[in-house]
């Protein structure tokens, strides 16, 4: 088991939905399972006036709520001792000085040796002026980094187009060093998305056959039943395009699409990923026009229930021309992959909850067998399940018992909760863990980051310009009928979820 050192860890944003959703839950996860040493402090920073003890009972609250296992009176209660709030603006100095203050009773009482790591949980307009107020409060400072550190965890969304992005990033490195920062992406903390890499780089059998020789295509399919509940605000501001395809669905396409790094190691594996995204054409007018599809959801049933269209949801613009769906076709342009399409899928409001990326391969290139018993041959199929119902499946055709020889596609079938007797880590937990031991194999650097806006950046101008043909698909259905004629141009389906 992998302990960090002790460390103060600041939550900005600690009122926020993700701090009880997720940071909590994550946090007193790792105290349960003593992961977290109990030295490790835990400041949680947001505007409104709360009491310690109002703050201690909301995030219990949380942790019952959303935590994975059950809450422990008594492991509660070490964790909740190190556990304080801060009323502070956070674009003021002065509150900053009052954080360095207990940030040094922390350090002087608790033995947290000058460590902290700072996570920015809140709206994305105050990433910057907080890393600002850090550094003049003299918060950032790690010296050289190997006798005490000083990380900065930025959640998403990182910027939302590439001007931004680029802005948002030279700001926060005026402060901090790029060592120093730990972009999120909480795609990379999900198991099945890090078994990705084992499958490929653990198993000799995939290696040989993993590239356009025998690959046809490549979809990724992150399809939500949920619609935007009270989080419009936000949404109506982002769309699809930002909020999912340009940092998780690059990031499992990289993974998907990498060569094998020499080691298990921050450096290489992000050298790798960023390769292919560095051989993916970014969009133009004409590749926007041709290759990507948007979406937004009108009212419809989902589950036997009728629930309204975006446009009617809370906090959205009634004319939003923001896309809840995208589909799109891209192409990865080096020697493992040239000529086999990727082709990416995400929308709210579709008819269930599935993020799976399935690998089509090449049909055999001549069958033997009678005309009539082919009639249902499909390639084979390489399915991964990354949430939910965990797994991974292969589908082979087999001969039907009986006189003759006819065939049908049966698969193999494996699946997390059968094999493994204990249940996967949920991702925060995991990236905390990560940020705090120093790890940021599982974080997007910014190079990562950059490349993915540029490939978007195109398509995102070209969308926000021209009124989509809202809305286009009814809550409760696969997307807008585009969608699938964007596949069976190369005559191809979406799979069936
Ligand atoms: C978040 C998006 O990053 O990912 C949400 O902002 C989305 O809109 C969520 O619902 C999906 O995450 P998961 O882990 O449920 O697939």
């Amino acid at each position: 088991m992998r302990t960090p050192p002790p460390a103060v860890i600041v939550i900005f944003g600690a009122t926020g939905d993700l701090t009880q959703r997720k940071l909590m839950p994550g946090l007193y996860s790792l105290a349960a399972q003593q992961l977290l040493p109990p030295e490790t402090a835990v400041i949680g920073v947001a505007r409104s006036d709360l009491p310690d003890e109002e703050f201690r009972a909301r995030m219990r609250a949380g942790v019952e709520a959303h935590g994975a296992i059950p809450v422990d009176d008594g492991v509660w209660e070490g964790f909740a001792r190190r556990l304080r709030y801060l009323s502070a603006p956070f674009d003021q100095p002065e509150g900053f000085a009052r954080l360095r203050e207990m940030i040094a009773e922390k350090d002087a009482r608790h033995g947290t040796r000058g460590n902290r790591l700072f996570y920015l949980a809140t709206a994305p307009e105050f990433f910057p002026v907080i890393a600002e107020n850090l550094g003049r409060a003299g918060l950032a400072d790690e010296g050289d980094g190997t006798e005490r550190f000083a990380r900065l965890v930025v959640e998403k969304p990182f910027g939302e187009d590439l001007a931004s992005a680029r802005e948002l990033n030279a700001r926060l490195n005026v402060v901090f060093r790029e060592r120093q920062v730990y972009r999120i992406d909480h795609y990379l903390g999900k198991e099945t998305v890090q078994n990705l890499l084992v499958l490929r780089f653990g198993n000799a059998i995939f290696e040989p056959i993993w590239n356009r020789r025998y690959i046809d295509h490549v979809e990724i399919t992150v399809s939500e039943d949920l619609g935007v509940g009270t989080r419009g605000g936000y949404y109506d501001q982002s769309g699809a395009l930002r909020d999912i395809v340009q940092n998780h669905m690059l990031q499992v396409l990289s993974i998907v699409a990498m060569e094998p790094p020499a080691r298990f190691e921050s450096r290489d594996v992000r050298d790798e990923k960023v390769k292919v995204l560095r051989a993916i054409p970014c969009f133009d007018a004409a590749s926007a026009a041709r290759d990507a599809v948007r979406g937004q959801y009108g009212p419809g049933w989902i589950g036997g229930e009728r629930v309204p269209g975006y446009r009617q949801e809370p906090g959205v613009d009634p004319a939003s021309n923001t896309d809840t769906f995208v589909a799109m076709r891209l192409m990865v342009e080096n020697w493992r992959w040239s000529g086999t399409p990727f082709y990416l899928r995400t929308g709210k409001r579709l008819p269930r909850r599935a993020t799976e990326v399935s690998i089509h391969f090449k049909a055999a290139p001549h069958l033997p067998f009678a005309t009539t018993a082919v009639e249902s041959v499909a390639p084979n199929l390489l399915t991964l399940r990354i949430q939910p119902d965990e797994g991974a499946s292969l589908r082979f055709l087999a001969k039907v018992p009986g006189p003759q020889i006819d065939l049908r596609p049966v698969s193999m079938d494996f699946a997390y909760g059968n094999a493994f007797l204990r249940t996967s880590p949920e991702a925060y937990e995991r990236l905390l863990l990560d940020a705090l031991l120093g790890d940021s194999t599982l974080f997007a650097r910014w190079d990562e980051v950059e490349r993915a806006w540029e490939i978007m950046d195109g398509l995102i101008h070209h969308w926000s310009a021209t009124p989509g043909p809202f809305p286009n698909y009814d809550a409760g259905s696969w997307g807008p009928e585009a969608a699938d004629a964007l596949m069976a141009r190369d005559g191809k389906v979406w799979r069936r979820l």
